[in-house]
This record gives C-alpha cells, sequence and structure tokens, in this order.
C-alpha cells in the first residue's frame, strides 16, 4: 500500500503522521513544492517511527515521479481560509492548484483512489474528477465527517456525555449551505429533540455550519487541521482495509437525492474501490428543499470555475 499526499502544509503534514501512525500503507509520500519542507517533514515523520513504532516508510519530495504508482492519493494542496472569508474565496488559486496537481499525480498512478480535502471542497473534487478522468467512484472529498465530528462534539459538550454516543448525519456543501439534520441526530439512539430544548439544538446546528470558520477566527493565519486529518484518516482507514464503513463524503450524483453531474456530501459506502454506493435518507420537505439550495449553490459555483 503505498500513500501520496500532496501538501505538505498543515493539513497534509497532520494527516501524514496519522496515516503512518495508524499503519495504514507501507509507504507514504509527503510531496509538496516548497523546497526542504516535504523533506524536512517526511524526515522528521520517519525519525518518529522508531518511537512510536510504525513501520511505514514516510519520505518527502518535491517530485512527482516518487509518487508513481500510488495506491491512494489525498489532494491537501491549496491556499487556506483568512478571517472574513468564504470557502468560495479560495476558488481561482486552488482551481489552478488542483489542476496543476492532480494532472501530474493522475498521470503516474493511474490506479489510485483519490481523496479531495482542497477547498473550496465540493468544486475542487469536480476540478480533480474532470483532470484526472477516474471513474467517479475513485474520487470523491472530504468534509462530511469533519462537519459531523464537530456536530458530535457539539452536542457531547451540551450534554456532558460521550463523543463516541453521538450519531448525526450532515448533507451538502462543505460551506454556507450544508445541511446539518438535526432529525437524525441522536444520543445513545435518543433523538436530541428528547434531550434538550430546540433553541439549543438550533445553536448547535448554527455552530456546526460555522464550525471551520470558527477555528479561522481563532488562529487567523490559517484554517483547521486536527479534525479533517483525523476525518482523511478515517476515510483512508474503510478504503485500504475495505472496511465498507457508512460515512459522509463528497461524491459524485447520479440522481441521488433528485440531483445529478455534481459532487456533493452524501452518505456512502467506503471500500477498497472507493464510494461503492451512496444511500439514500428519506428527508422531509424541508431537509429536501435545503438540499436543493446547496445544489444550487454548489452548482453556480462549479459553473463560476475555470477548469
Ligand atoms: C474546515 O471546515 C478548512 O474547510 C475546512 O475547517
Amino acid at each position: 500500500m503505498k500513500i501520496t499526499v500532496i501538501g505538505a502544509g498543515n493539513v497534509g503534514a497532520t494527516t501524514t503522521l496519522m496515516l503512518a501512525q495508524k499503519q495504514l500503507a507501507d509507504q507514504i509520500v509527503l510531496l509538496d513544492i516548497l523546497e526542504g519542507i516535504p523533506e524536512g517533514k517526511g524526515l522528521d515523520m520517519y525519525e518518529t517511527a522508531p518511537v512510536e513504532g510504525y513501520d511505514t516508510l514516510v519520505r518527502g519530495t518535491l517530485d512527482f515521479k516518487d509518487a508513481a504508482d500510488s495506491d491512494l492519493i489525498v489532494m491537501t494542496a491549496g491556499l487556506a481560509r483568512k478571517p472574513g472569508m468564504s470557502r468560495d474565496d479560495l476558488l481561482a488559486a486552488n482551481t489552478k492548484i488542483v489542476k496543476d496537481a492532480i494532472s501530474q499525480a493522475a498521470a503516474v498512478s493511474p490506479k489510485a483512489v483519490l481523496i479531495v480535502v482542497s477547498n473550496p471542497l465540493d468544486v475542487m473534487t469536480y476540478v480533480a474528477y474532470k483532470v484526472s478522468k477516474f471513474p467517479h467512484q475513485r474520487v470523491f472529498g472530504m468534509a462530511g465527517i469533519l462537519d459531523t465530528a464537530r456536530l458530535r462534539a457539539f452536542v457531547a459538550m451540551e450534554l456532558n456525555v460521550s463523543v463516541r454516543d453521538v450519531n448525526t448525519m450532515v448533507l451538502g456543501g462543505h460551506g454556507d449551505t450544508m445541511v446539518p439534520l438535526p432529525r437524525f441526530t441522536t444520543v445513545g439512539g435518543i433523538p436530541i429533540a428528547h434531550l434538550m430544548p430546540q433553541e439549543r439544538v438550533d445553536a448547535i446546528m448554527v455552530r456546526t455550519r460555522d464550525g471551520g470558520a470558527e477555528i479561522v477566527k481563532y488562529l487567523k493565519t490559517g484554517s483547521a487541521y486536527y479534525a479533517p486529518s483525523a476525518a482523511v484518516a478515517e476515510m483512508a482507514d474503510s478504503i485500504v482495509k475495505d472496511r465498507k464503513r457508512v460515512l459522509p463524503c463528497c461524491a459524485w450524483l447520479t440522481g441521488q437525492y433528485g440531483e445529478k453531474d455534481l459532487y456533493m456530501g452524501v452518505p456512502v459506502v467506503l471500500g477498497r474501490g472507493g464510494v461503492e454506493r451512496i444511500l439514500e435518507m428519506p428527508l422531509n420537505d424541508e431537509e429536501k428543499a435545503l438540499f436543493k439550495k446547496s445544489a444550487d449553490h454548489v452548482r453556480a459555483t462549479i459553473a463560476s470555475a475555470v477548469i
């Protein structure tokens, strides 16, 4: 198992370390264009291996040739938000970065599964799909696990219960139109509407939607990376071990939820081949309308991207 992580910034480097600690590959290549950064971080992580006890060979490089024959590619490169910016403000700069990197990566690893993390996520996943020309099952994005993780954390804080017992689903685009689903949020199987007043439910849904911006506001110079990296590692685990986990991912829709020809966050079954199928949830009219609004927004952003 060979994994390439493109981008040695906070998300790329943290993801690489988490993948190594979970021993999800024999070899991880950390790739960037900034001379010295991937080599230095890669060597530092390989030197962590004797202490942590993982056998994964981590190596940093500037050269796409070193990424050849990867089984899994994680695309993290791109600019991150600064306070006051929306993810869509990154569109032009990150489209160029994703196009350049994915065309080179796809050429040397034509059989890879591709996880996109760069923002604006739904559009960058679309760009990666178009540029790689891979089947859509092998190109998808990380966002839903991060958004649901935030929602789960907020519910756990509110009720003083273990995060492990909070279950939920967040659909739609990874942006201001994302669709957290209170009706499908449970604690030990109990719907949260039975456990807290409606105004607390509403506040948690808003905080989830704004969860990325909350971190950007604190950090000022960049965006979140621990939870995003953990989310990528969870996806990689399901792919590498063919676990068929049911996880929210940014997947290519072919009619599900009444939408087609775009990437959106939906629950998928994730296995060795990538997205094996999309599960449809029984949404009510209000939830359907929110999903449609999110789809319209993603479609409009795709239309404004120059691919
Ligand atoms: C987030 O939600 C950066 O989009 C990422 O934190």
